[in-house]
């Protein structure tokens, strides 16, 4: 649904940090190239620091790009959206601070404030926000976009709700996880329960394991501060991978309305146990020679403690105790600096009971179906085939839709263009609700506190290497 006849001001707190400049502008640019955004929407952001607006402008400008409109026009298109961006100069805790905003925004606007700050910012933030929100008047509504982390355990994460809760309606905060506006995270719901042959296998009888693969091979990249104090687990895995479990794992919604879909993943994080200890390797990258270049561990990064023992790696296993999924175990294995990019899911289906291809000594492989999610989309199934020849011998082969070949001619969007757009039509499925939070948290707390008062020390692991020793052997059962 587009809402083009809607009157719109995008206010953008923290407008001069890295979300707002590489994901938020390049996100809203795209959708205003396209003829997405209402009419006369126009763009502000408000920041601390002295920006004069061509340099504001200069700084959005720089991660424009045309991807949907012919180079000639997105010139057009690009002086059209820099003119409707604005910078205001204020501080996020001060109600001053928000004065020259208030003065600027229009009265008969939906107003939609994105929240791109430090978490320990929301609280005051959100309040000097709630002093410029519509009533309700007109019908203009005030929606805001918030980013993770959404505290660091149960209680911290309670405590930000009520916050925010304070100052606005649970119906008016959109808690983004950006994993959930990727293109083939949002294909995950269509493939389950698109594809009829899916569903009856879909549930341990006919599943082994599901694996989630989530690999970067860069570090932290200069974020130490932020990194140090969260870990990987808090980073990605209690967040992200523990969403695209609920996206494998739930049952069919009777509808695709937001709540519909929410309270189904709610009942996958309600049915799963929380993490044991025993069910985790943790890691940290230790310092390492790649071509020739000396690469310096997770310890000597700015901004991280030099005795610091927070995971860049974790292995562990989820266990949902219900009917479709006590046998399967899931597996996720999250960590950066290591060998390659990349996140994908793994679906290993069970052996027959019997095969009559099965020898004295051998059965055929399990039949595998993989998700691509990043960096090259696309969904893979592996099949044994009958190797061409006058003799029977088999092997395994892949089924594979690759997005860059079967959606040559198309555009994937970036997962902030599909979110944003949400937000701005008030759909709500990709967002995080309170309730799936507190699941999510109640999951992982205990075993994060468990990890800090027994200082648990990860395994080291060298730079681009795959990880830490412990965590390479397979724990998908007959693996
Ligand atoms: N960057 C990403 O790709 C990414 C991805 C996922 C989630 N997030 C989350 O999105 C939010 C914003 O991320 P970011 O990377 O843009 O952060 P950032 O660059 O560190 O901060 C954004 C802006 O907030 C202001 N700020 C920073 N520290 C502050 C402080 N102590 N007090 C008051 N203002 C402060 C700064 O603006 P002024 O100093 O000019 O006011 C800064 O430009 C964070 O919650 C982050 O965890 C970011």
């Amino acid at each position: 649904m587009r809402n083009q006849t809607a009157k719109l001001d995008l206010i953008i707190l923290g407008a001069s940090g890295n979300l707002a400049r590489m994901k938020i502008f390049p996100a809203l640019f795209a959708l205003f190239s396209q003829g997405l955004l209402p009419p006369e929407a126009r763009f502000y952001g408000l920041a601390r620091r002295s920006l004069s607006q061509e340099e504001f402008r200069e700084q959005i400008m720089r991660h424009l790009t045309c991807r949907y409109t012919p180079e000639h026009s997105c010139a057009v298109h690009i002086e059209r959206f820099l003119a409707a961006c604005r910078y205001c100069r204020g501080d996020y805790r001060s109600p001053d601070g928000f004065a020259e905003l208030g003065s600027l925004l229009r009265p008969d606007r939906n107003r939609l404030f994105y929240l791109a700050l430090p978490p320990e910012i929301f609280p005051a933030a959100a309040a000097n926000a709630a002093g410029l929100a519509q009533n309700g008047t007109d019908g203009a509504w005030t929606r805001v976009v918030l980013e993770k982390p959404f505290g660091r355990d149960r209680a911290s994460s309670d405590r930000l709700n009520r916050e925010l809760l304070r100052q606005f309606s649970e119906e008016q905060l959109y808690r983004i996880d950006h994993y959930l506006g990727k293109e083939m995270v949002q294909n995950l719901i269509v493939l389950r329960f698109a594809n009829q042959i899916f569903k009856p296998l879909w549930n341990s009888r006919y599943i082994r394991c599901v694996k989630i693969d989530w690999q970067e091979n860069i570090g932290i990249e200069g974020r130490g501060d932020y990194f140090d104090h969260y870990g990987i687990i808090r980073d990605v895995i209690q967040n992200h991978l523990l969403q695209l479990v609920t996206l494998i794992a739930m049952r069919e919604p009777a509808t695709l309305t937001a709540d519909a879909v929410r309270d189904r993943k709610l009942e996958v994080l309600r049915a799963m146990e929380t993490v044991a200890l025993g069910d985790l390797v943790l890691g940290q990258y230790a310092a390492a020679e790649l071509n020739g270049r000396k690469i310096p561990g997770y310890t000597a990064e700015p901004g991280v403690r030099p005795d610091s023992l927070t995971p860049t790696f974790a292995r562990l296993r989820l266990r949902i105790g219900n009917d479709d999924w006590r046998e399967v175990p899931f597996i996720i294995r999250a960590g950066k600096a290591l060998a390659e990019k990349k996140s994908e899911i793994r679906v290993v289906f069970r052996n027959p009971e019997s095969n009559i291809f099965c020898t004295r000594d051998r059965c055929p492989p399990a039949n595998e179906l993989i998700i691509r999610i990043q960096p090259d989309e696309g969904i893979q199934f592996n099949i044994v085939s009958k190797t061409p020849g006058l003799k029977m011998r088999l092997q395994t082969k892949e089924l594979d839709l690759s997005y860059d070949t079967a959606f040559a001619d198309t555009v994937i969007p970036e997962a902030y263009e599909s979110l944003l757009l949400d937000v701005i039509n008030g759909e709500k499925a990709l967002f995080i609700r309170k309730d799936e939070l507190e699941a999510a948290w109640d999951i992982f707390t205990p075993v994060l506190h468990e990890i800090e008062t027994a200082q648990i020390k990860p395994e080291p692991y060298a730079f681009g290497s795959s990880g830490p020793e412990a965590a390479r052997e397979g724990i998908c059962n007959n693996e």
